[in-house]
Formats: structure tokens, sequence, C-alpha cells
């Protein structure tokens, strides 16, 4: 097993932060062309020394063990950040401590990548997807 590989697998005996969030600000979905799986991400924010930051990330997915564990990352290392920092990370800096996305994986970490940008993007997802617009991001 790669070090990639036992380290998802670490984290899926237990994924952090899985579940909607009920009062959430933001929420994306996207599914995957390559294989059919699906995330949902939510986000809620609060403000901490002047700035507007993500307070809780969550997720839910429908498929994928290495996108359950890319997310699971990616929603506690969101923690903190705005929606600015937040929108620049890429797939592999959201896999954070699982290391480097092996090729045939890096869709997962996408997928993760794409519901992360939807929720900070409401206008890019569907309408049921936008409870309400994060007010930071118009
Ligand atoms: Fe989604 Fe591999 S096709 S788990
Ligand atoms: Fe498709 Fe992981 S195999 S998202």
């Amino acid at each position: 097993m790669s070090d990639f590989e036992a380290k998802v697998r670490e984290a899926l005996s237990n994924p952090q932060n899985q579940g909607e969030i009920s009062d959430a600000d933001a929420v994306g979905t996207v599914g995957s062309p390559d294989c059919g799986d699906m995330m949902r991400m939510w986000l809620k924010f609060t403000e901490k020394g002047g700035k507007r930051v993500i307070d809780r990330a969550s997720f839910q997915a429908f498929g994928c063990q290495t996108a359950i564990a890319v997310a699971s990352m990616a929603t506690q290392l969101l923690k903190g950040k705005t929606a600015e920092e937040a929108a620049k990370l890429s797939a592999q800096d959201l896999a954070g401590d699982l290391g480097a996305l092996p090729p045939m994986k890096i869709h997962c970490g996408q997928l993760v990548e794409g519901a992360l940008q939807n929720a900070l993007n409401p206008a890019a997802s569907t309408p049921s997807d936008k409870p309400s617009a994060p007010d930071t991001l118009s």
C-alpha cells in the first residue's frame, strides 16, 4: 500500500465534518463526469479579527473513498480561512497531509475543489444549492 493509500485509509476510519450544517451560509454540489460520484460541501462563516472567515465546513460524499478522505482533510484546513483564501486552494492543497494525489486520484481531489468552488460562487451552482448568498462574495 502506498503512503497515500495508507493515509486515505486512516482518514476513512475517522472522517471529520460529515453531514449537513443546517444553518450554513453556503453550499456547493458537484458531480464528477469521470466516475459519476458526487460531493456536497457546506460552509459557515464567522467574524474574526475584523475578517469574515470560515468557522465550519462539512461535506457529504456519494461514492468515492478518496474524495471522502480529501474532503475530511479539506474541511479541517478550511477553518479560519477567508473566502478569498479558500478559493485559491487547489485539489492538491485540499488533500493536505494525505500527500501527493496519485494521477488516477486527481479527479477525486477535484471533486472536493469543485464543491468548494461552487459553495464560494453560488451563481455557479443550482438554485436549490444556495440557501443564502454569503454577503462578502458578491
Ligand atoms: Fe468513484 Fe472510484 S469511481 S470511487
Ligand atoms: Fe471518482 Fe474518486 S474515483 S471521485
